[in-house]
């Protein structure tokens, strides 16, 4: 890959609490396509930002998980689509025809906008939850099969891909094939704090494993220069081919 599609590929969560914060990051990661609207910044901003960063020409992945009824969850695709969404989460544990109704919903909304239909991405399980954890919540299998179980339910039922953390990309690609997009997140680059994330990987390690989008937070926002450890990143990866 040349450096334009990993332009393409980095997704930038914006984890920030203010329009003004994420503005300032939006304009000076110039080359950064896609950027991550999370629950703080959604419930802090709304629908608003979102028309803002579209208008500056940048993909929106709005990653609100939802889980609701199959109607409300397909509204809310719909609104999504109005917005211009790029790509969005489902908790997959909402069930077979809830996703389904969502991927019908997105579908038709972007017909009726003549726009292209968001990709729409499963949540399977969280990973704060452990084996014991799920236990709790009534789920008797292991973590591993659970992701596995809901992840194949998420392609019958018409998703375009998961979210998973870097340690399960190679399962999801042997499982389910290359139609099916694998995004992660609990990526740093090698010269960069761990912080909170336990089981990291590299870019370069993610792509090499059939990532086909790595999202990446805090090594490019809080740095001091985003832009730079952006490009930083970018040449990392170029190189490593
Ligand atoms: O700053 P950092 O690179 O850790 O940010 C990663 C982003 O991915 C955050 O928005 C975080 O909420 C999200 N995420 C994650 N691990 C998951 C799911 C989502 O880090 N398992």
């Amino acid at each position: 890959m040349n450096e334009q599609n990993f332009f393409k590929r980095i997704i930038v969560a914006l984890d920030v609490s203010t329009k003004e914060e994420a503005l300032n990051l939006v304009q000076s990661l110039r080359e950064t396509e896609i950027f991550k609207i999370g629950l703080k910044l959604f419930s802090a901003e709304g629908p608003e930002l979102l028309k803002t960063i579209h208008s500056l020409n940048k993909k929106i992945f709005l990653d609100l998980k939802l889980h609701d009824i199959p109607n409300t969850v397909s509204e809310a695709v719909k609104v999504a689509v109005r917005h211009g969404v790029y790509m969005m989460t489902i908790h997959s544990s909402g069930g077979k025809e809830m996703m389904a109704k969502a991927v019908e919903a997105g579908i038709r909304e972007a017909e009726i906008q003549n726009v292209e239909k968001p990709l729409l991405l499963a949540v399977t399980v969280l990973t704060s939850l452990n084996d014991d954890q799920l236990k709790e919540i009534g789920i008797q299998d292991d973590t591993r099969s659970q992701v596995l179980r809901l992840a194949g339910l998420s392609k019958e039922a018409g998703m375009d891909g998961i979210v998973c953390s870097p340690q399960e990309i190679e399962i999801i690609r042997n499982e389910f094939g290359k139609d099916f997009l694998v995004v992660t997140p609990g990526i740093r680059p090698s010269w960069a704090a761990a912080q909170d994330q336990k089981r990291i990987m590299t870019p370069s390690q993610a792509f090499k494993k059939g990532a086909d989008y790595i999202v990446i937070g805090r090594p490019i926002t809080a740095s001091p220069s985003p832009e730079e450890a952006f490009q930083r990143i970018v040449q990392e990866l170029v190189e490593s081919q």
